[in-house]
């Protein structure tokens, strides 16, 4: 596999990183998850302008200018051909004795590989998922998307623990967002999801769902859904570049509706994949 690092292009194995990078040593970075189709990038402007907004929220300079991005990106997928790929992308602020403070002169690390795509195995996500739900302990910035992960990896290994594949976050009652995933929920007919705001991710997943609903029978509310509403949904979906929309049939062992997949989710993946590349 070939990667990227600081305009170079060369075998992953042989890409090396300094110890001193902040990304290593903080966690001082964002990061994005592009997904690809048979070679077309997805929704590719969303997510440079999501990191664009990432790394002006925590204060480092874009490295690269719109095009020179996409021409990276682009030149990265011709390099590893195959079919349905998501590259990850990485900016730090580079390299600098350590030192908690931004440095005097930083230089951001870019750097980007591409995985091969594993959305759900259609039995799989024909099944449906099981969740967990666990206190949201994150900070107050979860619309960031920093390379900073460890409560996202902490919830996500519970849930592998026990069996499921995502952990669903509470905040003071209410739903966030997933470890890893946007959430929506069903009930009585409606689709609700959390609003944007400080504590979840502006997932491009989501957003497209929600642009999609709205040519079908499943208009999507942006509004706060509570612990109950969670408990008691019909349905329970979970958006991702990586995992499209999943159903969860199962949330903390127990049922979701009557346990299989439901009727809003079987037309609103229809609608997503009219709509993918
Ligand atoms: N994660 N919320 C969180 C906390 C996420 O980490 C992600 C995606 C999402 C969904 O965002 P999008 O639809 O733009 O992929 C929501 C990626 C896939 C990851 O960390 O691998």
């Amino acid at each position: 596999m070939i990667a990227f690092l600081n305009g170079d292009y060369r075998p992953l194995e042989s890409v090396c990183i300094s110890p001193l990078d902040r990304g290593f040593m903080f966690g001082d970075g964002v990061y994005e998850v592009i997904p690809s189709y048979r070679g077309v990038l997805f929704e590719v402007d969303a997510h440079l302008d999501r990191l664009r907004r990432s790394l002006a929220a925590i204060r480092i300079a874009d490295p690269l200018t719109g095009d020179a991005w996409r021409k990276m990106l682009e030149r990265l997928l011709s390099l590893n051909p195959g079919a349905d790929r998501a590259i990850y992308l990485q900016v730090t602020r580079g390299v600098a004795a350590r030192d908690h403070a931004f440095p005097q002169t930083p230089s951001a690390t870019v750097f980007a590989m591409v995985n091969p795509i594993r959305p759900p195995a259609p039995e799989l996500a024909g099944r449906g998922v099981g969740a967990i739900t666990l206190p949201d302990q994150r900070w107050g910035r979860c619309d960031i998307k920093t390379v900073t992960l460890l409560p996202n990896v902490l919830a996500r290994q519970q849930a592998a623990e026990q069996g499921a594949v995502e952990a669903i976050l509470l905040r003071q009652g209410k739903v966030t967002e997933g470890a890893a995933s946007n959430v929506f929920v069903v009930r009585d007919g409606h689709v609700l999801t959390p609003p944007l705001s400080d504590a979840i991710l502006p997932g491009i997943t989501r957003r497209v769902l929600i642009d999609v609903l709205r040519g079908t029978r499943w208009p999507c509310d942006e509004q706060p859904v509570s612990e109950d509403e969670l408990r008691g949904a019909d349905e329970i979906w979970l958006t991702s570049s990586t995992k499209e929309l999943l159903p969860v049939t199962s949330l903390d062992g127990k049922a979701v509706g009557d346990g299989h997949p439901g009727e809003a989710w079987h037309e609103a993946l229809a609608a997503y994949q009219r709509v993918k590349p």
